[in-house]
């Protein structure tokens, strides 16, 4: 085998991948981002034909020409224009996806061009939403031409397209991630380096009476076995904090007792990967199982099982706010709306997994005497490095001089990452074998023992006057924090503080509860609680208005807080946050005219398809409460250049970027001849962490600080040695952001499909120091708010098992799935940020899933009350409301809703059995070996009618063929491929609904 011109060093191993081949030979572009060939990062050219490496046997590569990314610019005659297309375009964030990407893109046709939809069906992007990619493929470039370091100081460097300085490194696979090691940041090479695999539980709740490891510590290259009896005795929370006392203190490095499918239970250290895997089965774990509660209402019934000794009635936290008296808000209010919304378990799927690697080095300071203790050094894929080292002290009892953490470039996060899930188990094998070891999750591993977003059902109680002034707003809200309370409180906290305060209303009522399960622990997620509370109480205000008969953009103007004006939720009137000068107003303006321009798709032809448009506002406080404190430090280097030290890590979210060009202004220079050194606890001074959307406002604030101080120094003459300054944020100055999304939609009736015709976004961002990043943000959290609300969810069975187990059965939005976003930034000027600017990493993703929402309540006039709205789980909501006769149909066309305020409609299966519609069934036949659609019908009948309690081969598609259908039935087969963003572009199977009246649909997809 040649790689890239070269003949490869060693020989596949049996059963070997080529991806794993190809990484040990020292590619490290060839990315891992699944097991199972779903995502496209480990995309290289065998021949020239691209390949998934991960499902490509290595043998199979034996005598023939191998390309990789970076081998791209000398093997491809495109390959250099490419990637010079996409660092124009500045197609990636994390830059995780994009060796993988490129490779794609470089062996596409132009028939295969010309249908992205198609062609790219086979790469998932976490970060951008696809549109940079869309504009990289069109030769469209995003950024400032003169932006590549032409050196040209007399141009503010803010307001600037400046591209992000890891750009080159990123389309050339040069760009390093924490398991791309042979940098200088690397374990020692002359030590083997060993690998770890997580023995994990089988059961929800068990006690473990003992465990016998000796059959696997007698296999030949296992080093060792750590269990419970290893573990450090201390509590900690794996949810990092600045204040570490804002999570509970609930779990261990290895527990002895077991709270959900998927915890810890042993960790083998072996010389191998297929070694630490086969020792993993030769454990035997002697368990006493206890009973398990998978739901809240099940963890809060009088005599439940307590899974935490401190949580009584298993309430991790609760939040309870109150200012005036909302019975008599009611009371005075012309329309009272109450529903409950529910919103489902969602996964970040950062495309890099969890990963640390550790190893003992150096003595603590230069020169000290031998015998000083080696330091123990982390590098992990983390959000948080400073937290996580001085959790790791604190759990080994180490000092912070004995522990360096440092975060390369981090392959996305979204919140995931401001766990500690890896690092601890990884210090502990380190600590007892003495030897480099290394833990990376797998793909199934992130569903089913990493966090999620915290599942919740929220009821809104809305009264208003006929003139649309809200009287009393009164939220009641019950959150799935799964087995530990990790980020329990903050995320209940901000679940009831933004979406409340963003009204003005005398009478407020807030009564939130976080609930231990016997589940997959939720944990902080983009949005942090807000998303879930948006979509409530966006929807039921929306609804309310539309009852009165206002206009809902309208509704919104005579309720918002004004500016300056305090935000008020109920717990005092001052939550220490300003709000002058908001963008509410604007942003709100801004998507009401361009929902008005008419831009977008037409809508589609056909009876079923009925449109509509919807709109939402959220509003975030830009910093979390409670303080999050950078330092950053500014010095000057030999070329005449600077460098800038602060430790908040750069995962895609352009903080590097930005802080390269607030650096750069108040220096003077431009943005290139600021190098930034990032997350690294030995080189930076102490940092919160990238988390609360604080990259730009704190750290941000810390480096304007800093370089401001540089400057006045540089002025006082003394340039005989190199000077550098400090500066410091305490993350007290808080403001708030606003962002408001609308859509046209079109939705089919009959399918429950949902075409998406425009989609706009308005951002008060405050002033833009790079529009480019921001663009980015914006479109990147819009996808992923849009695979949140139309498709994706980690699916819990009642035993507690995470049934989602690899990318495909999740639906992560592809290329075909999503529309373009029209990004608009409101002009404004923050008092608080620095330079005047807002974050945006959080913000945009509130607003997406109220506003698809309320368009599709325009539509069809049916209200959406669970997320996601699944083409199939529409569909019964409209068959529910045609059910109700001719009226109900009738109210379809004319939008006038279902009556009164339903239970949960368009939900899962779960939901529509607790609202007592067990006659909605769903099943789905799997596509094998390139079958058809129409092949998978009888398993998908077969599973529908196990469901029905019917034999199989009794299903109801052959009992319609043999005439058996009972009366009344219909079947209406559709082929959605080219038709909705649901669907698209994924071979999902074939899905097959049954309603509560016998009525078949059969939908085949794909
Ligand atoms: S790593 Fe190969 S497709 Fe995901
Ligand atoms: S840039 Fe595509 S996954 Fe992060």
């Amino acid at each position: 085998m040649r790689v890239n011109g070269e003949p490869a060093t060693g020989t596949p191993g049996p059963g070997q991948c080529l991806r794993t081949f190809l990484r040990a030979g020292g590619w490290a572009g060839v990315k891992k981002g699944c097991d199972s060939g779903d995502c496209g990062a480990c995309t290289v050219h065998v021949d020239g034909v691209p390949v998934h490496s991960c499902v490509y046997p290595a043998m199979r590569a034996v005598g023939r020409d191998v390309t990789t990314i970076e081998g791209l610019a000398q093997f491809h005659p495109q390959g250099r224009h490419l990637q010079e297309s996409f660092l124009a375009a500045q197609a990636f964030q994390c830059g995780f996806c994009t060796p993988g990407m490129i490779m794609t893109v470089a062996a596409l046709t132009d028939e295969q061009r010309a249908d992205l939809p198609r062609a790219l069906k086979g790469n998932i992007c976490r970060c951008t939403g696809y549109g940079a990619i869309r504009d990289a493929l069109a030769g469209v470039a995003r950024i400032e031409r003169d932006g590549h370091g032409s050196g040209d100081s007399s141009a503010s460097p803010v307001g600037r397209a400046v591209p992000a300085p890891a750009g080159p490194d990123v389309v050339t696979g040069r760009a390093r991630y924490t398991l791309d090691t042979g940098d200088a940041d690397s374990p020692p090479a002359d030590v083997p380096l060993l690998h770890m695999r997580l023995l994990r539980s089988p059961h929800a709740h068990a006690w473990i009476r003992s465990i016998d490891a000796s059959a696997a510590l007698a296999r030949p290259g296992v080093v060792a076995v750590l269990t419970y009896q290893d573990s450090p005795p201390g509590l900690f929370s794996t949810g990092r904090h600045h204040d570490p006392d804002d999570d509970p203190y609930d779990t261990m490095v290895l527990d002895r007792v077991v709270r959900f499918q998927g915890q810890r239970v042993a960790a083998v250290i072996a010389d191998q990967v297929a070694t630490a895997d086969q020792a993993l089965e030769e454990i035997r774990v002697d368990y006493e199982l206890r009973p398990a509660v998978t739901t809240p209402a099940d963890a809060m019934a009088p005599g439940a099982p307590q899974l935490h000794a401190q949580a009584e009635g298993n309430i991790a936290t609760r939040v309870h706010r109150q200012a005036g008296d909302v019975e008599r808000g009611f009371a005075a209010a012309s329309e009272v709306f109450e529903a409950t919304f529910n919103t489902q378990r969602v996964q970040h799927v950062a495309l890099e997994t969890h990963a640390t690697i550790g190893w003992l080095a150096g003595s603590p300071r230069e020169g000290e005497a031998p015998g000083v203790p080696p330091r123990l050094v982390l590098r992990t894929s983390t959000q948080v490095p400073f937290l996580t080292r001085d959790a790791i002290c604190a759990l080994f009892c180490l000092g912070q001089d004995q522990v360096r953490v440092v975060a390369k470039r981090v392959g996305g996060g979204f919140g995931g990452k401001q766990e500690m899930l890896t690092e601890d188990i990884v210090a502990l094998a380190v600590l007892a074998t003495g030897q480099p070891v290394q833990l990376e999750f797998t793909r199934e591993e992130e569903f089913t023992a990493a966090t999620t977003r915290h599942p919740m059902a929220v009821t809104v109680k809305a009264g208003a006057r006929r003139d649309g002034t809200l009287t009393a707003l009164q939220l009641t809200t019950v959150a799935d924090t799964g087995a530990y309370g990790n980020h329990a409180g903050g995320v209940l906290f901000h679940a009831c503080e933004e979406a409340v305060s963003a009204y003005r209303c005398h009478s407020k009522k807030v009564d939130a509860i976080s609930v231990y399960t016997n589940t997959v622990p939720a944990g902080a997620f983009r949005g942090y609680g807000m998303s879930q509370s948006g979509f409530a109480v966006e929807s039921a205000l929306d609804e309310l208005s539309r009852r009165l008969g206002i206009d809902p953009a309208e509704f919104r103007r005579r309720n918002l807080i004004q500016p300056g004006e305090a935000p008020d939720n109920g717990s005092g009137p001052d939550a220490g946050v300003s709000t002058t000068g908001h963008g509410a107003f604007g942003a709100l303006e801004a998507v009401e005219k361009a929902l008005a321009s008419g831009r977008g798709e037409a809508a589609p032809y056909g009876a079923a398809w009925r449109t509509g448009s919807g709109l939402a506002v959220t509003m975030l406080d830009t910093i979390p409460p409670g303080g999050h404190v950078a330092h950053a430090r500014v010095a000057e280097v030999a070329d005449g250049g600077f460098r800038l030290f602060v430790g908040t890590p750069e995962f895609g979210n352009g903080t590097a970027t930005v802080h390269q060009q607030i650096a750069a202004a108040a220096l003077g220079c431009s943005p290139e001849r600021v190098e930034v050194v990032a997350s690294d606890t030995d080189l930076c001074g102490h940092d919160t962490g990238a988390y609360g959307s604080t990259g730009t406002v704190v750290a941000g604030t810390a480096t304007l600080r800093a370089a401001l101080a540089l400057a006045e120094l540089r002025k006082s003459g003394d340039d005989t040695k190199p000077r550098e300054a400090e500066g410091s944020c305490d993350g007290t100055a808080r403001s708030v952001t606003f962002c408001a999304h609308g859509f046209r939609v079109a939705v089919n009736v009959r399918s429950g499909a949902i075409r998406i015709l425009q989609s706009v976004q308005a951002v008060d961002a405050g002033t833009v120091i790079n529009p480019v990043q921001l663009r980015g943000q914006v479109e990147g959290a819009v996808a992923q708010a849009l695979g949140a609300a139309l498709f994706e969810e980690v699916q819990v069975d009642a035993g507690g098992r995470v049934t989602t187990r690899v990318l495909r059965d999740y639906h992560v939005p592809v290329h075909a799935d999503l529309p373009g976003t029209q990004v608009l930034a409101v002009p404004g000027h923050d008092a608080l940020g620095p330079l005047g600017a807002k974050p945006m990493s959080e913000a945009p993703f509130n607003p997406v899933a109220p506003a698809l929402a309320n368009a599709v309540r325009d539509a069809t006039g049916v209200r959406v009350y669970c997320l996601p709205m699944r083409p199939d789980a529409l569909l019964a909501t409209f068959l529910e409301v045609e059910a109700d006769g001719a009226t109900g149909a009738e109210r379809l066309r004319q939008g006038g809703g279902p009556p009164g305020p339903g239970g949960p409609r368009g939900c899962s299966r779960r939901w529509r059995r607790a609202a007592g519609l067990e006659r909605v069934h769903v099943a789905v036949g799997r596509p094998s070996g390139g079958e058809s659609g129409r092949r998978q019908l009888p398993r998908a009948a077969d599973r529908l009618a196990e469901e029905q309690g019917l034999r199989p081969g009794q299903g109801a598609w052959r009992r319609r063929r043999a005439g058996g259908v009972r009366p009344g039935a219909r079947v209406v087969l559709r082929d959605l491929a080219s038709t909705d963003h649901a669907g698209a572009g994924r071979d999902r199977g074939v899905r097959l609904v049954a309603d509560r009246h016998g009525r078949v649909l059969l939908r085949a997809v794909g």
